[in-house]
């Protein structure tokens, strides 16, 4: 089989607990199918790096990070030891922007045994089943704007959104063509022309233009705040939604938590040429709240695992992953799931009941 060079970072917090649960799913899905996983483990893009070095990273972190095929990234930022704008975009965010991570792909599904906090849904009611696309390397997210008059009556900050028409087409053309390989070809723009009135209006013209590339896939905007409400209301009825960095990362959020926990999230940062390496994280943080506990749900950082062999190619052990996590969660047993899924389990009894599950495939 083939081996597959992964960088590992686990990073801060639960980051540091998850991971030994996706890696050991890794390799019983790689021990199954004959393929290997070589994997170098990076102490950079954490808190204890900063506090030795002074820098999140270390001064050639990209030639380093440039060979790999992928990068397996747990999470990382501590609010109560350095501020959250140092630590993030001092590693993740130079990552997504420098190794050209243009796509953040996040699927939103109702797994059977995870309780969704929405009225109960019985069998037979329709899926929630929808990908979130988000425009991952610009948009709200830059660094263009300042401060001054700082420390006056007089101060004020500015910061600009960018949209480049190369970074919304192609953010577009990757949701349309997802859109157009499902069942249901139907396209959600999130937007917000009606009050910001400049960017906006760009994004939504950019949709329309793009559609015409793809007559045969169903196109409906929404502004951002009833889509929120939309996505509560009726969850079931999205297929893929496509939005801006910031409301991207805000549907992302309230996506999972209506499918039950944001623990089993995971998130594909992807640069679709192969130019760079695409990094595979769950969505959530470093949750400081529960570190320590060892209740971390791990099936976010797995899920992210199962996306990154979609993404090398091993179609079939990424089947064997997904449902080995459907199956566990399924049987909704009280001593596996971790809290924030109502059980007592802890995440190593978790990660290891989906190995189990994954070699018994
Ligand atoms: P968070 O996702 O870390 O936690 C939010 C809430 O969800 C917390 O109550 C937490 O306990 C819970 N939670 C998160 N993941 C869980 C899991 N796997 N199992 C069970 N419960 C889970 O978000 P936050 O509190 O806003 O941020 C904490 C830190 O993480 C900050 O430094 C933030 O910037 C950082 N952060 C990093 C990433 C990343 O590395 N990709 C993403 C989001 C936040
Ligand atoms: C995410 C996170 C990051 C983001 C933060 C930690 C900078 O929330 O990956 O969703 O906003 O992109
Ligand atoms: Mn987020």
């Amino acid at each position: 089989g083939k081996t597959y060079k992964i960088a590992v970072i686990a990073g801060d917090g639960i980051g540091l607990e998850v991971m030994p649960e996706g890696l050991r799913c890794l390799q019983a899905a790689s021990k199954k199918h004959g393929f290997t996983l070589s994997l170098t483990e990076f102490d950079f893009a954490s808190c204890d790096y900063y506090e030795k070095n002074g820098k999140m990273l270390p001064d050639d972190w990209v030639e380093l990070l440039k060979p790999f095929d992928a990068i397996y990234f747990g999470a990382v930022g501590d609010p109560r030891r350095y501020p959250d704008h140092i630590t993030l975009w001092g590693s993740l965010l130079q990552f997504r922007r420098q190794f050209d991570q243009y796509v953040n792909l996040r699927p939103v599904r109702l797994i059977p045994g995870v309780q969704s906090p929405l009225a109960l849904r019985k069998p037979g009611d329709e899926k929630i089943d929808f990908w979130v696309v988000r425009e991952n390397t610009e948009g709200e997210y830059s660094e263009i704007g300042g401060r001054i008059f700082t420390g006056t009556s007089r101060e004020f900050v500015t910061q600009e959104t960018i949209m480049t028409r190369i970074g919304t087409d192609r953010i577009l053309d990757y949701a349309f063509k997802l859109a157009q390989g499902r069942p249901r070809k139907l396209l959600t723009s999130a937007t917000k022309s009606n009050g910001i009135s400049i960017t906006m209006p760009y994004w939504d013209e950019r949709v329309v233009e793009m559609s015409k590339k793809f007559p045969d896939v169903k196109v409906e905007k929404y502004h951002i705040d009833i889509l929120t409400a939309h996505f509560v209301a009726r969850p079931q009825s999205f297929d893929v939604v496509v939005g801006s960095n910031l409301f991207g990362d805000i549907l992302s959020d309230l996506g999972p938590a209506i499918t039950g926990t944001i623990g089993i999230a995971p998130s594909g940062n992807i640069n679709p040429t192969g130019e760079w390496p695409s990094l595979f994280e769950p969505v959530h943080g470093s949750a400081p709240d529960i570190y320590g506990k060892k209740i971390a749900n791990p099936v976010g950082m797995i899920w992210a695992g199962q996306m990154m062999l979609l993404h090398l190619g091993e179609t079939a052990a990424a089947e064997d992953m997904l449902s080995a996590i459907e199956q566990v969660l399924g049987r909704g047993d009280f001593s596996e799931i971790t809290p924030d899924m109502g059980g007592k389990g802890r995440t190593e009894i978790l990660g290891r009941a989906i190995e189990k599950a994954i070699l018994d495939m």
